[in-house]
This record gives C-alpha cells, structure tokens and sequence, in this order.
C-alpha cells in the first residue's frame, strides 16, 4: 500500500476526497500524514477526524524556505511517505523538498494546464473569457504549475459564472481526478517519457496506453 502525505493549507476537500477514496479502496494507498502550515486550517480537522496523524508546520518559525523544506522532508520521511501530494498548499517548495522526492510530488491546479498557472487560475479565465476551463493533476518540478500533466478534466464557463461558482464547479472535477492521478501513481502505471506522462493500461505494460478519455472507465 502506497504511503501518501498530504500537504495543504485551505479547506482541505482536496484531501477529503484522498482520504474518502483510501478508505473505500478505490485508491490503493493510505494517507500516512497530513501536514499543514495555517494554525486551524479545515485540513487539519479532517486529517484528525479520519484517525490520520496531522501536523502543523508553520512557517513562521523558519528563517528560510530550505530550512522549512528540509523540516517537511524530515518529516515525511519519518512517516514512511512515497508519494507527495499538494492540495491546496499555498507555499512554494524548494528544490531541498524536490530533489528528496523526485517525479514522487504531484499538485492540483484549477485550469487547463499551461494555460492559467500561478495564483488565481479562476479568475484568469474568465478575464479571459474563456469557454473551457478545468481542473489538472501534475507532477511538480522547479517551475510554476509547470511540471508533467498526469490528468485532466474540463468543465464548461457557463453565462454569469463567477470566480466561485466556476471554482466550485471545477472543484467537484477535482474531487473526481485527484484519487483518479493517486490510483494510477500507487498502481505503477504512470511512466514519464521526456516531459511526458504515459499512463499504460496495464502496470508495467508499455504496449498500450490510456488516453484521457479512458483514464475515467
Ligand atoms: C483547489 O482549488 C486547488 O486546485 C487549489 O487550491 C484549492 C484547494 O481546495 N490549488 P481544498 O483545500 O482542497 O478544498
């Protein structure tokens, strides 16, 4: 069973869903800790009530990124994690985080990445004016929403959206992909080519892989 940490800041639906979709068995991985650097944040609440230990790491009390991303990477690692997941965590990590887990970090990002990365994502498309938008999970690298696309779904901008009701409409897609990355990952289907993400239909099987549309079966 994969060992998942999840780092987050907000609400923590992103982790909700994770969690709800480990205990079902839907995912084959269990979330080991949940880390988060906002004192009262929902996520911590959340990682309490599922019996799942949570730490607040505020980062406050670091003189440095490094120092706080070495301190997380401790951590982790004390939890046995494999694969990190960023849900809604709204600090940039370092490379000290990256290079302890390379291609083992992904990230959820409410747009169609690379359109829209960075802060406000939602916004960004409708100043846009955009028709399409969505949700993606992605495996981080050193840049900005910038690293190799695992999944994606896309969700219309309907006539008279506004940031949160387009926010909550992709958010119910980020509920949908975020176990779906997860389960993949924790299968050992996921095979990056270059900057690419393959996804074979069978672990271990390079013959065939899936397109997005069958990522959902
Ligand atoms: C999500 O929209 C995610 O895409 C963004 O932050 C939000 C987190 O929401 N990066 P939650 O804390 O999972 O509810």
């Amino acid at each position: 069973m994969m060992r998942i940490g999840v780092l987050a800041s907000g609400s923590g639906s992103n982790l909700q869903a994770i969690l709800d979709a480990c205990a079902s068995g839907a995912v084959p991985a269990q979330v080991a800790v949940v880390v988060c650097n906002v004192a009262g944040a929902g996520a911590l609440q959340r990682a309490e009530k599922a019996g799942v230990p949570a730490v607040l790491l505020a980062h406050g009390q670091y003189p440095t990124r490094d120092a706080y991303d070495a301190e997380l990477v401790a951590l982790l690692r004390k939890h046995g994690v494999q694969l990190v997941c960023l849900a809604g965590f709204m600090r940039l990590i370092t490379p000290v985080l990256l290079s302890a887990f390379q291609n083992r970090i992904l990230n959820i990002h409410p747009s169609l990445l690379p359109a829209y990365p960075g802060m406000h994502a939602v916004r960004q498309a409708l100043a846009a004016g955009a028709r399409v938008s969505g949700c993606t999970v992605h495996m981080v690298d050193e840049g900005t929403d910038s690293g190799p696309i695992v999944i994606q779904a896309a969700v219309p901008v309907l006539d008279g959206d506004t940031e949160e009701t387009l926010a909550a409409r992709i958010l119910v897609q980020e509920h949908r992909c975020y176990p779906r990355a997860i389960s993949l990952l924790a299968q050992g289907r996921v095979a990056l080519e270059g900057r690419r993400v393959r996804v074979q239909a069978k672990p271990g099987d390079p013959t065939r892989t899936l397109s997005s549309p069958e990522l959902f079966d």
